[in-house]
């Protein structure tokens, strides 16, 4: 095999240039058509769930520079945004069921005047008491939003009851805002007979698509979506972005004129989706040679309102819920709660990270309650060989989780550290160290099977430069450059010469959403097809030329060659435009060997699992709960990189989202349903002082994936996300020092009250 030339490499990323000279063009940097009109979502002010008994809109339609003010009676045909259950109304009627509910939208020739007027509504809303949180939702006689589900093996109670050592426990886990910097924004374009442009910051071009031809009451064929690239997506773009697209093509489709509509940052929060917030219960059986005997949890979500992606999420947060380890007896069982808040949504991990903090808080009370090292009980735990079935009857093809967490004990010297640690917390009263090593497993591909589809399409013109498309959309995780450098490869060309272009479903149609880390993967194989249906047909015509054996042909350096002699790959594309021979074609992708059978709950839903592991340290301070992570060390399995620099950039940024899921971003509703957290001033999202000082990444020796993946990669979007579970684990042994033996009850996130109070329940410092 020939040496890679482009795979491999870590290639900056290819807009990173526009990036940080704000030269990209996100949506809102189009520039605008002569007359564009600004939407602007109009909600009631107070009340989260009840009839609308009053909605007095003069004084709205009567403001300067208002347009005209849209009503669900304006919408043509379907009113909903929904991803699949049809229970998401782009614009309420009636009533509404949570704070923030879209119920009109103002349309003005300028966003200020449209944003000033939709304040000037009068809505009344017959009050009903809201349900708000999990808690509310189990008390609450409102049935769950969808049905229960669970995992559960015949001999669970059994297990439990004949284990020597037992733990109980429960916790509370936080939800999260995505905090993509660029805000939902589309700008709709109204095309000849009817027909639309939309650009949309999407993840999810296709859904888009569809959402605005249902509501416009036309064909598929007649809407067009376009996203060059999101100011970041984080899972906030997959469903959620459906309702603005809406808006701005229904004030598009009403007035004739081009559309945009892009949300104020605080409205953003309030009207989209989050992660989902867990409450879960665990209790654990353990044998006298401290493996699990048999573990049962169960794990109770807020949904929000409406179904969105909610059944998905919870079953990858159950999928999850094993973490690395094997369960030989199990009940993992979940409840999707109903609640009158915004509809929660996909967020990097996609419930996966909700489902393995579970998992590790249980290990980490375990061994506090066994006293034993939390380290050695998970290394006990592990998946392997002979114990390798997953409680949805998957069975782990690949174990190098030992390998990594051997390694980073080695290298993070934690053995050590652990030694020195004991030694300082035996010294200092107040300020107290943790260190937790945590290993992470995570589910590549889609749960539902037929979303693991991908297509492309590639031409190459006569002066040998490349077109590239494919139905991935570009959120910053450098998934067009990732697929560029294999279409550069595959023809043996710089990759400067492959032109990556915006996503369009009128380029390849009936696309998956760019979700599930799974964008490569697909994206990459499909294009990667293409290009060797094309390099087929150039390879005949070569062949002729150079009168070699097609077969000895290799396509390296620009140049097609074979025993001493070659052509450029330039003169070889001219060459093949002048025989006319087609150079251009699709390429099609669809996972092989996933299965799932959701009733049953078995099967192999994963193509295979990314792995990684990581060792935090952290400094507390027990008088004001201050948290310092002191260090960090990360070893995570990429396979063989495709752009080691693309894929350490994910691990950090995943790194420190995850950081401030677990330690500083908190969503505070009110009794009310009110979001109170609803501006950066409130919600504590991490910024550069807040990564670690000692933040040493590393990638795992892979010897490549074991699953004929692109190249032997391995997806590294969301399973980054899930490290710093390490951080939140080494606070509870920070905190667990106040007194051998017990269980701090922490939750997360760990903000400074979090961990005031956990060190309250130890009994202070
Ligand atoms: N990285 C950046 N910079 N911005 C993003 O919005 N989204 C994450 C991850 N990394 C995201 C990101 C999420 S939620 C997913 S599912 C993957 O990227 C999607 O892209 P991929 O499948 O190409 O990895
Ligand atoms: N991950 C991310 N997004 C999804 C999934 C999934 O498993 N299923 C549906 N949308
Ligand atoms: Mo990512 S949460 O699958 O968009």
């Amino acid at each position: 095999m020939k040496p890679l030339a482009t795979i491999g490499k870590p290639i900056a990323h290819d807009s990173a240039a526009l990036h940080v000279s704000g030269a990209a063009t996100y949506v809102d940097d189009i520039p605008e058509i002569e007359g564009t009109l600004h939407v602007v979502p109009g909600f009631a002010r107070d009340g989260a769930k009840g009839t609308i008994i009053k909605c007095d809109l003069s004084a709205v339609r009567a403001a300067p520079g208002v347009v005209c003010v849209l009503m669900p009676g304006d919408i043509p045909a379907r009113n909903d945004c929904s991803p699949a259950a049809g229970d998401d109304p782009i614009l309420a009627k009636g009533e509404i069921a949570f704070h923030g509910q879209v119920i009109f939208a103002v349309v003005g020739e300028t966003r200020e005047a449209a944003r000033r007027a939709a304040r000037l509504a009068v809505i009344e809303i017959e009050k009903q008491k809201p349900v708000v949180t999990v808690q509310d939702a189990l008390a609450s006689p409102v049935p769950d939003l969808l049905k229960p589900y669970a995992f559960t093996s015949k001999r669970i109670a059994a297990a439990l009851k004949s284990a020597p050592h037992r733990v109980k426990g429960s916790l509370k886990i936080g939800g999260q805002e995505q905090f993509y910097l660029e805000g939902q924004v589309a700008y709709a374009v109204p095309q000849e007979k009817g027909g639309m442009l939309v650009h949309s910051s999407t993840q999810h071009p296709t859904e888009i698509q569809h959402c605005v031809a249902a509501m416009l009451g036309v064909d598929d064929a007649k809407v067009t979506c376009e996203c060059r690239r999101m100011g970041g997506g984080f899972g906030g773009k997959e469903s959620q972005a459906a309702q603005w697209a809406a808006l701005a093509a229904l004030a598009a489709h009403v007035t004739g004129r081009p559309a945009k509509c892009r949300l104020d940052r605080d409205d953003d929060m309030m009207l989209t989706g989050k992660r989902h917030d867990f409450e879960a219960a665990f209790d654990v059986g353990f044998a006298k040679d401290l493996r699990v005997a048999g573990m049962s949890a169960d794990l109770f979500a807020r949904c929000g309102y409406s179904a969105d992606l909610s059944d998905a999420i919870c079953d990858r947060a159950m999928f999850h819920a094993d973490n690395a380890y094997f369960y030989p007896e199990y009940h993992i069982g979940t409840r999707r709660l109903k609640t009158n808040t915004v509809s929660n949504t996909a967020f990097r991990g996609f419930g996966g990270p909700q489902g393995v903090l579970f998992a590790e808080a249980m290990m980490q009370a375990a061994a506090i309650t066994l006293g034993c090292d939390a380290l050695s009980l998970r290394k006990k735990n592990l998946y392997t060989r002979a114990r390798n079935e997953t409680p949805y009857g998957q069975k782990i093809g690949e174990h190098v989780l030992a390998e990594i967490v051997a390694t980073l004990e080695k290298t993070s010297a934690y053995q050590r550290r652990r030694k020195e640690i004991a030694a300082f917390n035996a010294r200092n009263r107040i300020l107290k160290k943790g260190l937790a090593l945590v290993p992470v497993k995570f589910g590549i591909s889609f749960t539902f099977t037929q979303m693991n589809q991908a297509g492309a399409l590639v031409h190459v013109y006569g002066d040998g430069s490349v077109h590239l498309n494919h139905g991935g959309t570009e959120m910053g995780q450098g998934l067009y450059l990732k697929v560029a450098q294999v279409v550069a490869e595959t023809f043996g060309i710089d990759v400067g010469h492959v032109a990556i272009t915006a996503t369009r479903t009128d380029k390849v149609p009936n696309t998956s959403p760019t979700a599930a880390s799974s964008g490569t993967d697909l994206n990459g194989m499909a294009a990667q097809r293409a290009a060797l249906a094309i390099k087929e047909r150039m390879a005949e015509l070569a062949a002729k030329k150079l009168g070699v054996r097609k077969t000895a042909l290799v396509f390296a350096g620009g140049k097609v060659s074979a025993g001493g002699k070659s052509l450029s790959f330039a003169e070889l594309a001219t060459a093949c435009k002048a025989a006319r021979i087609s150079l251009s074609s699709t390429g099609y992708y669809a996972t092989p060997g996933i299965h799932w059978d959701r009733p049953s709950g078995k099967g192999h839903p994963f193509f295979y699992f990314a792995n990684g592991a990581s060792c935090s340290e952290v400094l507390i301070d027990t008088l004001t709960g201050e948290m310092k992570v002191t260090r960090v060390d990360i070893l995570q399995d990429v396979g063989l990189s495709l752009n080691s620099a693309i894929d350490i950039g994910q691990i950090e940024g995943g790194f420190v989202q995850g950081m401030g899921w677990l330690t500083t971003e908190e969503l505070v509703f009110d009794a009310e349903g009110r979001l109170r957290t609803h501006a950066p001033s409130t919600y504590k999202i991490p910024c550069a002082s807040d990564v670690p000082e000692d933040f040493r990444v590393a990638l795992f020796a892979s010897k490549g994936n074991k699953v004929d993946s692109i190249y032997r990669s391995k997806a590294v979007g969301e399973p980054p996300l899930l490290l710093p579970i390490s951080v939140w684990c080494a606070v509870v042994d920070a905190v667990a020092s106040l007194k051998p033996g017990v269980v701090p009850q922490l939750d997360a996130p760990a903000t400074p009250e979090a961990i005031m109070r956990a060190v309250k329940s130890m009994g202070g410092p």
